[in-house]
């Protein structure tokens, strides 16, 4: 199965985000990223056997996510993959604590992961256009209280996120 940590966002993050991907496509165009499958990526862990899915998840409970406000304000392009994503112009150091307390436990347990550094972004649409201009949109404020173990599943609509397990922070 194929896996990854994520930050999974709650409805009305997810609607937000769903507007923005709506504004960014009419000067983009592209394929949308599913409105249920909107997230950011903490770590990839890509194709795992079954039984390795424990020993990720006990290495995850080691980590002690707090509560950590994230401000999306920042819609981008990248060029070279074509795909258009909204990002944080700050990255909290509480986000950049999960990022490494995660990271550091799954290399403790010796899990293999895609060792990119992180990027904070949700990808919104593939295959875009480079816009002229980005629009305006307003900045939107998310409240992390954990994060979450999400499996990759193959449907007849397409990829499908589902999430496996997931880990809640203490203010
Ligand atoms: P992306 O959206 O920026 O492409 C599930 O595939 C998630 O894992 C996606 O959010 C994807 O990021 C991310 N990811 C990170 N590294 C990846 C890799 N090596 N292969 C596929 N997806 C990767």
């Amino acid at each position: 199965m194929r896996l990854f940590f994520a930050l999974w966002p709650d409805d009305a993050v997810r609607a937000r985000l769903a507007h923005w991907s709506r504004e960014l496509h009419a000067v983009c165009g592209g394929r949308p990223t599913l409105a249920e499958n909107l997230h950011v990526t903490l770590a990839f862990l890509g194709s795992v056997d079954d039984q390795h899915v424990a020993e990720i998840e006990r290495a995850a409970n080691e980590v002690a996510p707090s509560v950590v406000s994230l401000v999306l304000d920042r819609p981008g392009y990248w060029k070279h993959n074509r795909i258009a994503w909204a990002g944080t112009s700050i990255v909290p150091p509480g986000l950049e604590a999960l990022v490494s307390g995660l990271r550091g436990a799954l290399e403790k347990s010796q899990i293999r992961f895609d060792a990119k550094s992180f990027v904070s972004h949700v990808t919104l649409l593939r295959d875009a256009r480079e816009p002229r201009a980005m629009p305006a949109l307003e900045p939107i404020e998310w409240r992390l209280d954990g994060f979450a173990l999400v499996q990759s599943v193959t449907s007849p609509r397409g990829g499908r996120y589902e999430i496996r397990k997931s880990w809640t922070g203490r203010a």
